[in-house]
């Protein structure tokens, strides 16, 4: 279970490493990780939470110790004016799809590199719909994919009917879906059941930090010690067998080999798993 391979037929490392929220310690974190065994990392050109240049700086370290680019898998985020601070990374009086081209030529350009792996737009413009604004940012997008400028395209904070639209409606349909991941909402199983069937590969984030209450409930606790692990990592193997592709933001680099002993250390059983689904609901 080290990897995942898109319905167009790219392979994504089965855990991610985020960037988020790491400031002035990104570009030893990433380094660390990679050096822990994460060969994906996940940013955005968004200066209020991550600090993409930074992330660029770990893989010129990286090169130089002989990390080929070829070998990561580098994903980044084109965020909109709404999730900006003044530092966007586009001109904002510029029009929609011009916004995204310097976005992404100045991801590019902090990476160092010419392709993408995977370019994500942070979150579609309403809550409601997908609205005209977002399919000229998706258009945009699209012409990326299709020069060959990034392997895959995808929707993070997306709402169940609006990935629904984006699927039926777009000339390309996303690869790969980003979601914040509550065990109260069965572990987001409506978005979930739409990347199964449409073949998107579902990344989710937040599993520990939105999920207190599973990782308090007696249930994992004993699947924990029946297996000689800790509930988070029982948290991340659910949510490996279930479908869902983790990030993880540790800043620990005992944590980084913890959470990614979860690929290879152990399994868990059809009945824990659903124990841990019936936790939630
Ligand atoms: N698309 C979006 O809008 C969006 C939003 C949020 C996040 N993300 C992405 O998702 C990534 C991950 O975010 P997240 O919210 O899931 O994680 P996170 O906020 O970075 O937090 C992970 C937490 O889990 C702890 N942790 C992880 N592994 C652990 C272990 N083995 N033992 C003990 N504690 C452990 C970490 O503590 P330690 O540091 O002490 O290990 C940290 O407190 C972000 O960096 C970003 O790339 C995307």
């Amino acid at each position: 279970m080290d990897k995942i391979v898109t319905y167009n037929d790219v392979t994504i490392p089965a855990f991610i490493y985020g960037t988020a929220w790491k400031k002035e310690e990104t570009a030893r974190l990433v380094e660390l990780a990679v050096d822990s065994g994460f060969m994906a990392i996940d940013t955005a050109n968004q200066l209020i939470h991550y600090q993409e240049a930074l992330v660029g700086e770990a893989l010129l370290t990286l090169a130089k110790k002989g990390v080929k680019r070829e070998s990561l898998f580098l994903q980044t985020k084109f965020t909109s004016i709404s999730g900006q601070d003044h530092r966007t990374p586009y001109d904002q009086s510029a029009d929609l799809p011009t916004q995204v081209r310097q976005s992404f030529e100045s991801s590019l350009k902090h990476f160092h590199t010419d392709y993408l792996d995977s370019y994500v737009l942070h979150g579609p413009s309403s809550r409601w719909g997908i609205t005209q604004a977002d399919w000229d940012v998706w258009a945009a997008m699209e012409e990326y994919y299709q020069a060959g400028k990034t392997k895959m395209i995808g929707i993070s904070n997306v709402q169940a009917d609006q990935l629904r639209e984006l699927c039926e409606k777009a000339s390309v349909k996303p690869m790969v879906v980003q979601n914040r991941c509550y065990a109260v909402m069965g572990w987001d199983k409506e978005v979930r059941d739409i990347c199964q069937a449409q073949g998107i590969v579902y990344q989710g984030f937040s599993l520990l930090t939105a999920n207190q209450d599973a990782l308090r409930d007696p249930q994992v606790w004993d699947i924990a010690k029946r297996v000689g692990t800790n509930p988070l990592q029982i948290i991340f193997r659910f949510a490996l067998q279930i479908g869902i592709l983790p990030l993880t933001g540790t800043t620990n680099a005992q944590h980084m080999k913890d959470d990614l002993a979860v690929l290879t250390q152990f399994e868990l059983s059809q009945d824990d798993i659903q124990k841990i689904e019936s936790i939630t609901m």
